[in-house]
């Protein structure tokens, strides 16, 4: 049993960003600061255009801020190449975008395995086909991105974004594209892994019953916070302390949906396989 205080796994402090815009300076991301525990889960909402997206890729070190600063599991974002912040999201993030963003030339499976082959592990194809299999996928291994629907697009990333078994997942809009049930194996695809992995959530989305399945919505307007809210532990359920700073032991004790019969990660007994540093 861990009992050492969770640390911050992100610390997010005083964020703008500016864009030159001809003449003036468009601002798209005003003073955020939040921080976020490890194995926690929040929701980002807020209307188009409000800098949520912008926000995500800041956070995820997709993107270099204005001002302030990103700090993502020890790493100071803003003080890192170009190099080092790639190796820290291959080791520590998973992303899924708004556009799935799959790579057209290559094959789900293919496309699954490019973050792990970047890595140089050998063990990549197996472990893609395994959570292709878990995102319901089995039969479209070899399927280009061309020959797939949106939902099974949204899967594939989502299948990508979970193969380096990240820390922190960040999604945005991973149900915007999908019908009722597949938002709905795709919500369950999101929480097994924080409950089983350990992995912090932050997902942008429109959908106020996914953002309601999380501990925590930050609501964006015009670029900054305007609401900051945990959200009870168990909808309807008992309380039993705040979850902002849950650990992983907490949550599986507390799934906010019904356990989906995907199998857990490989070394999901322990929520902290990764050592820290
Ligand atoms: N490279 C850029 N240059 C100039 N403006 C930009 C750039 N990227 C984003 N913006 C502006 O920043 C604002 C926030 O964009 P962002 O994509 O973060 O919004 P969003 O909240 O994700 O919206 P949506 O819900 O529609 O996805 C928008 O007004 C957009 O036009
Ligand atoms: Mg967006």
């Amino acid at each position: 049993m861990n009992l050492s205080p969770p640390s911050p796994l992100l610390s997010v402090q005083h964020l703008s960003k500016t864009y030159q815009n001809g003449t003036g300076i468009l601002t798209v991301l005003n003073d955020i600061s939040f921080s976020l525990a490890t194995g926690a889960t929040c929701a980002i909402v807020g209307p188009s255009g409000s800098g949520k997206t912008t926000l995500l890729g800041l956070c995820a070190g997709l993107d270099r801020p204005t001002s302030g600063s990103v700090t993502l599991h020890g790493h100071a974002l803003n003080f890192l190449s170009e190099d080092e912040l790639a190796a820290v999201r291959n080791t520590s993030v998973g992303f899924v975008f708004q556009s799935f963003q799959l790579i057209p030339t290559l094959t789900a499976l293919e496309n699954v395995m490019v973050p792990v082959e970047l890595r140089g592990d050998k063990q990549a194809r197996a472990l893609a086909v395994d959570l292709l299999h878990r995102v319901g996928l089995a039969d479209r291994l070899h399927h280009y991105p061309i020959q797939l629907s949106g939902g099974e697009q949204q899967r594939v990333a989502l299948a990508r974004a979970f193969i380096n078994q990240p820390r922190i997942l960040f999604a945005d809009e991973p149900t915007g594209n999908l019908d009722a049930e597949t938002s709905e194996k795709v919500m369950r695809l999101l929480f097994d892994l924080n409950t089983g992995a350990g992995t912090a959530l932050v997902l942008v989305t429109h959908d106020g019953e996914l953002a309601q399945q999380t501990q925590r919505i930050i609501r964006l307007r015009g670029g900054m916070i305007v609401e900051d809210r945990d959200l009870p532990p168990v909808l309807g359920g008992k309380e039993t302390g705040t979850r902002r700073t849950g650990e992983p032991e907490n949550q599986q004790k507390d799934p906010r949906l019904p356990h989906s019969p995907i199998l857990p990660f490989p070394d999901s007994g322990n929520p902290t396989r990764k050592t820290d540093g």
